[in-house]
């Protein structure tokens, strides 16, 4: 299978490497431009093969897959330039959030899918959330999906869910980050060795995370196993039901207020 991607920043760089890697697609399967040639080049220097092309439109022509990896409000450049190479049987993949699929449906002739991955399929764990175009047929869905089960736990949701699972899953490996930095922090001013505290604090949240996933238990009974009433988890479990009242509630908040500005903005972009 042959595949396209435009954008060589960040996602797009992980997606190409984490496929690779996990034997998804060989380097000579895949093209990648993007607007700073030498983040392509790089890509093609760790994965010799990698095809760069000099021009949108060279990643997106002949290609099964196109994966647009770049920003909402670079979508409509990046569409101008595409759309006069792309056909019926191609398939769009599209990883951003605000921008819709009924947006992308109505400015290309291809197959759409939007699919959200997140930084943690660098190591072929977490979730890719899944959206369909409604001109993909069952047989490309499972194939898209198969594809990503290589680097990720591909999860089917409703469009109109994006924000809250992708906050989840694609924003929730920084908001987890976050709050392990202040936990190791907080451990180092005891006088602890910082890299020891990391490495501690980077084995737990594994575990952790590994002990919940497994269904061995849940997050409210795992807080109740490690709890001796009266014990010091039990006082500091309290300190920090305090602290974080509500906290993520106003993070969805933040979120949600965000993502309905870029909406906006991505309308007023894509508007013909
Ligand atoms: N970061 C995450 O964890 C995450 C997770 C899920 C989804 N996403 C989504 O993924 C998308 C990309 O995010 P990112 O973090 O990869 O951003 P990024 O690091 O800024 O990468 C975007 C890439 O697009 C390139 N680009 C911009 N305009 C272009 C054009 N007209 N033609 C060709 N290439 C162009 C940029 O080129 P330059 O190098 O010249 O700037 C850059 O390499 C975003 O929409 C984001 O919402 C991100």
């Amino acid at each position: 299978m042959k595949a396209g991607f435009i954008g060589a920043g960040s996602m797009g760089s992980l997606l190409t490497g984490s496929f690779l890697r996990a034997g998804a697609f060989s380097p000579s399967d895949l093209t990648v431009a993007t607007r700073t040639r030498s983040k392509a080049e790089a890509l093609a220097e760790r994965y010799p093969g990698l095809v760069v092309a000099p021009a949108n439109i060279l990643a997106a022509q002949d290609q099964e897959l196109i994966f647009l990896c770049v920003k909402p409000l670079d979508y409509r450049s990046v569409l101008d330039d595409i759309r006069p190479a792309l056909r019926p049987e191609q398939t769009i993949i599209s990883i951003t959030s605000p921008v819709t699929i009924a947006q992308l449906e109505a400015i290309v002739p291809c197959k759409v899918a939007k699919v959200i991955p997140s930084i943690v399929n660098e190591a072929c764990l977490g979730a890719s959330l899944f959206m369909f175009g409604s001109r993909l047929a069952a047989a490309d869905r499972e194939a898209l999906m198969r594809l990503f089960s290589a680097i990720s736990r591909p999860v089917e949701i409703p469009e109109q869910e994006v924000r809250a699972a992708s906050d989840l899953s694609s924003c929730g490996p920084a908001f987890m980050a976050c709050l392990l930095e202040q936990f190791i922090d907080a451990a180092a001013s005891t006088g602890m060795d910082r890299q020891l505290a990391t490495t501690l604090a980077c084995e737990m949240l594994f575990g952790t995370a590994h002990i919940l996933q497994s269904g061995f238990c849940s997050p409210e009974q795992l807080q109740k196993r490690v709890s001796v009433p009266g014990g010091i988890t039990a006082a500091a479990l309290e300190e920090l039901r305090r602290a974080t009242d509500g906290a993520f509630l106003r993070v969805l908040q933040t979120t949600h207020e965000k993502f309905a500005e870029d909406l906006r903005k991505v309308e007023r972009s894509l508007r013909p």
